[in-house]
Order: C-alpha cells, then sequence, then structure tokens
C-alpha cells in the first residue's frame, strides 16, 4: 500500500522538529498530571455537544487552557486547534493541534484509558489532503504510557517506568487472524451505520477491541499491541499526534480511497495488513450503504 501523498507545505528544520517533539512531550505529561492529579471527586458533566453522550466535563476545558498557556508562552506564532472551545491563528505555519482528554467517557466514568494528544502540524487542519503531522505526543496519564514521534525521526514509546522504546507496527499480513480496534460516534444514526460496518468486519478478523480513545488506539497499532485500527467520523484532533505515532513507527495510515485521513475514514496497519484491512472494510461500508447525513 502506497501511502497517500504529503501535501505541498513547508516542513520544519529537523532541529525545529526536536524542539517541537520535545515540547509535545513535555506538555501533555503536564496536562495529563492536572487531568488525573486535579479530578474532582464528583466530577461533572459541564456541557454536552453532538449529542447528549457528547460529553465535556470541567477538566477537558482546563487541560485545553493549560495546553494553550503553555504552548503559546513558548511559541507565541503558533496557531492552535483544540477540541473545546478557544482557538488561535498564527504565522509560523505551525498549528498545535490538541485532544486535552481523548475518551473523555472513560475519563467521566474512571476506565483509565484515556489520553492526551498534542501534535504540530504543518498546512490547514481543515482541509483535507492539506495537512500533515511533523511532531506529536500522546499520554495516557494513568498507565505512564507516553507516545511521541517527529517527522523521519521515528516513534518512541515509554510505558510507565520501563525506558523509551522505538515503537513498531505489528508485522501481521492475514486480515483474518488481525486484532482490529475500532471506535464510534456519538449521533445515534451514526453508531447504527457503524455498527452495521462493523457486523461485516467482526467475522473477516481475529477480534475487535473498542476501548474508547481513538489517540490511543492508533498508538497501540504503533506499537504492535493492535494489528489495525478504523474508525469513521474522526476530527483532526483525535488523529494528528497517532498518526504520526502510527508512521513513523513503520505503518500506513490513510483515508477514504487511500487518500489522506479524515472524517471520512482513518484506517492504520502495518505495510503488511493495510491493504486487506483497507478493502476489507471497504467491502463492510459497500454492504452497509450510505452513511447517515453528518448535517
Ligand atoms: C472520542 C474517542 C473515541 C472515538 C470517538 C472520539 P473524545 O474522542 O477517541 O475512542 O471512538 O470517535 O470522538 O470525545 O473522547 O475526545
Ligand atoms: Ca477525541
Amino acid at each position: 500500500m502506497v501511502p497517500p501523498p504529503i501535501p505541498d507545505v513547508a516542513v520544519p528544520a529537523e532541529e525545529v522538529l526536536v524542539q517541537l517533539e520535545e515540547l509535545a512531550v513535555a506538555v501533555a505529561t503536564e496536562a495529563g498530571r492536572l487531568i488525573v492529579g486535579e479530578r474532582p471527586v464528583e466530577l461533572a458533566v459541564a456541557t454536552t455537544k453532538s449529542s447528549s453522550t457528547d460529553v465535556v466535563t470541567e477538566m477537558d476545558q482546563r487541560s485545553q487552557d493549560l495546553l494553550h498557556r503553555r504552548l503559546s508562552a513558548a511559541r507565541p506564532d503558533d496557531a492552535f486547534l483544540g477540541e473545546e472551545e478557544g482557538g488561535r491563528l498564527g504565522s509560523s505555519g505551525v498549528t498545535w493541534v490538541v485532544d486535552p482528554i481523548d475518551g473523555t467517557v472513560n475519563y467521566l466514568y474512571d476506565i483509565p484509558a484515556y489520553a492526551v494528544s498534542v501534535a504540530a502540524v504543518v498546512g490547514d487542519p481543515s482541509v483535507v489532503g492539506g495537512w500533515t503531522p511533523v511532531a506529536g505526543c500522546v499520554v495516557n496519564p494513568v498507565s505512564g504510557e507516553v507516545f511521541h514521534a517527529r517527522r523521519g525521526g521515528g516513534a518512541r514509546r515509554r510505558r510507565g517506568r520501563l525506558a523509551r522504546t522505538s515503537a513498531r507496527v505489528s508485522s501481521a499480513g492475514d486480515p483474518g487472524m488481525a486484532l482490529v480496534g475500532t471506535g464510534f460516534g456519538y449521533v445515534a444514526a451514526k453508531r447504527a451505520w457503524q455498527a452495521s460496518v462493523l457486523a461485516s468486519v467482526l467475522p473477516r478478523v481475529r477480534d475487535v477491541r473498542r476501548m474508547g480513545s481513538a489517540a490511543l488506539d492508533l498508538c497501540h497499532v504503533a506499537d504492535g499491541t493492535l494489528d489495525g485500527y478504523y474508525e469513521h467520523g474522526l476530527n483532526a484532533w483525535d488523529m494528528a499526534a497517532g498518526w504520526l505515532v502510527v508512521t513513523e513507527a513503520g505503518g500506513v495510515v490513510t483515508g477514504p480511497g487511500g487518500g489522506a485521513p479524515s472524517s471520512g475514514l482513518v484506517l492504520a496497519a502495518g505495510a503488511g495488513l493495510h491493504s486487506g484491512l483497507a478493502a476489507l472494510v471497504d467491502d463492510a461500508v459497500s454492504a452497509a450503504g450510505d452513511p447517515p447525513d453528518p448535517s
């Protein structure tokens, strides 16, 4: 499988990429400490977004505010795009795309599978195929897992107190033997469609996992914990850092028709599995029919 073309945007020099990666690790780690250390005993839902189950807690906003403050102080000319309210335009060509808590429902229920995801991207993250991540970090603050990467620099993983090692995707090739992650959106009609896609995928793979954080799912493809992952309906902040971690770990991440990852599809796997899994998901989508209108 040929990876999707890289958009025609200027990539920062290696020494800048090193700084961006270090900054991503530092701020994601600090935000991770915040959401665990200052989690209220009675954590309440502050507001909801696309549906009544698409929740925002006070800690989502506090985590994003912290990331915004730290990144603006360190790199005032960069733009900022986060899942919660409060973005900023910039002039440097770099945009920080952050998910202050990826896996908010897990966080709400205190299930220890959520993450802070921080990526530096170039290009316009609102244009499909017009941007690419160049440095990033995903932290699970409960397990201590830290995944990070910079373009051309490889992907690294630290697990709890264990030393940092290189992350490598699995060498699986047969979709029928693959352990595949996926996820679902928050809107009922979309979930029903995703369930019918899943009904076709599930009998044709080893098994499926739905862990509840797209950023961690992607990183688990990067380190071979999952053989592959697909999801329809992700936003740039869910995928940006994990996308880079997978590609720097030797994997392939594509979107619809093998193009750039987008809300239409994010499909990640090792090079030996990717095209087989993509064909299987395509068949499942054809069988399920058109997805519901997002509006
Ligand atoms: C969600 C998680 C989940 C995925 C959803 C995302 P959030 O992000 O990544 O695993 O299935 O599509 O929206 O809302 O917890 O930040
Ligand atoms: Ca998210």
